[in-house]
């Protein structure tokens, strides 16, 4: 079910947001409004040991919000997928928590990022891992495919939630779970703030 925000611009949106995201990708030591890179992780008090072997690249690029491993790690052999996975930091974490019996699968919408998440896993030599570039309101994945999903700073840039909530209910198994890390408002927005671009992708 598509849910409409009246009057927002959801082509420029998008645009706007991998046009962001791809400077997070390209140039992740400009100055940007919301934090980034491994200092940022650390102070999110990801496991060090796990942070380590993750490739620079993919923590320079790191954009998350929060920890979604602070609601627990993930089990050996579980199938995790990571909704807009940026550079590919926390798939890389998951794919050492999931260990070689499990997988970490990430998406993301922003070729750059996806790109630049994958040659991580290569550099990283995770076999365990997939990235896909693709949309997370229209998933690519079968019905009850993942035990666990987790997502970073993600949902909060989208306008239609229904939709990407629908999709997590979609592929989650039976009795998977969600581990995620977002932004979230206490009040309503004005009409005139949820047509503001600026807002949506700051
Ligand atoms: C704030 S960044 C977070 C990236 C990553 N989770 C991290 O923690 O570093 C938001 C990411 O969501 C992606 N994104 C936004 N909307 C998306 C959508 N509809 N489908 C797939 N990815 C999306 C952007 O391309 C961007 O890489």
């Amino acid at each position: 079910m598509a849910v409409e925000v009246t009057g927002l611009d959801v082509v420029t949106l998008r645009s706007e947001i991998q046009k962001t995201y791809t400077d997070v990708s390209e140039r992740p030591d400009s100055a940007f409004i919301f934090p980034t890179g491994r200092a940022w992780a650390e102070e999110l008090n990801y496991p060090k040991e796990l942070l380590d072997r993750v490739p620079e690249a993919a923590c320079e690029s790191f954009a998350g919000v929060a920890n979604p491993f602070s609601f627990g790690a993930l089990n050996p052999g579980e199938h995790s997928l990571d909704l807009g996975c940026g550079a590919g930091m926390d798939v890389l974490i998951a794919s050492q928590m999931v260990g070689a019996s499990g997988t970490a699968t990430g998406i993301d919408m922003t070729p750059a990022m996806a790109d630049k998440a994958q040659r991580a896993a290569e550099e990283m030599g995770a076999p365990n891992v997939t990235v896909l570039e693709g949309d997370i309101e229209a998933l690519p994945f079968g019905d009850n495919t993942f035990d666990v999903i987790t997502s970073n700073g993600v949902i909060d840039l989208l306008p239609d939630k229904t939709a990407v909530f629908s999709e997590i209910y979609r592929v989650l198994k039976p009795g998977g779970r969600m581990q995620i890390a977002d932004v979230t408002i206490q009040r309503p927005v004005s009409e005139e703030g949820k047509r503001d671009i600026d807002l949506w992708t700051g």
